[in-house]
């Protein structure tokens, strides 16, 4: 009946879910994108016209959404209400509202419900802002990854271009900056290194040494 969980947290784009994947795939554990579940919630509060400063209509808007992560041969699915949003969930217009939806305490408690649910009796890699202080707080690994605002920036840049999408280098480090200061500085469970995570600097490391420390630390739990 043993489980293993390995809680992941940081600011955007250091680079969280590239190497959770890799360490979930190593360990057999289950992914788990709660950032995807924020996302997907704001897509379709947008879709609806629902502000997203709205707490209580955010609140009745969730009560009636299925957000579920799938496993599949092309990698993780976010279906919303039964629809593939795995892409729409990445558009600007969502990046740039999900800080606001995820403020709200009540939107958090639930989505921490429902995270932890999940995790429950699986072995999982989590990615998030909150998952080794509140979701899985009793989590056998906590990391805490960080990077350099220009070094995650250029990270996201590359990226887009590798997925054919053309982006200003210098918005991208704005809109980091704006999420990161958001999901700091909000009262419900910011964005912060728990007391007993493992801080990793990533700026001048390669994904497979981010990888590797994590499976040393990994080591030394069974
Ligand atoms: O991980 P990702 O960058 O996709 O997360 C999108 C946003 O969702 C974050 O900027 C943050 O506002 C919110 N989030 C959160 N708590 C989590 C995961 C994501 O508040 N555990």
């Amino acid at each position: 009946n043993y489980t293993v969980t390995i809680a992941i947290d940081g600011p955007a784009a250091a680079g969280k879910s590239t190497v959770a994947k890799i360490v979930a795939e190593k360990l057999s554990c289950v992914y788990i994108d709660t950032g995807a579940m924020y996302r997907a919630l704001t897509l379709k509060a947008i879709n609806n016209s629902i502000n997203v400063n709205d707490e209580n209509a955010l609140v009745e808007l969730l009560s009636n959404t299925i957000i579920e992560l799938q496993q599949s041969d092309k990698g993780q699915l976010v279906l919303l209400d039964n629809q593939d949003v795995t892409a729409a969930i990445r558009s600007i217009e969502v990046t740039n509202n999900v800080s606001f939806v995820a403020q709200h305490p009540a939107i958090r408690k639930e989505m921490v419900k429902r995270q932890q649910n999940l995790a429950n009796k699986r072995d999982v890699v989590m990615d998030g802002r909150d998952i080794g202080t509140h979701v899985l707080p009793n989590a056998e690994v906590k990391i805490f990854l960080i990077a350099s605002v220009d070094e995650r920036a250029k990270r996201r840049y590359e990226e887009n271009i590798n997925n054919g999408i053309s982006s200003d280098l210098n918005e991208l480090k704005r809109e980091i900056e704006q999420r990161d200061k958001i999901d700091s500085k909000r009262e419900a469970s910011p964005l912060v290194k728990a007391s007993d995570a493992i801080e990793i600097d990533t700026t001048s490391l390669s994904i497979q040494e981010v990888a590797q420390r994590i499976f040393n630390e990994a080591a030394k739990i069974k």
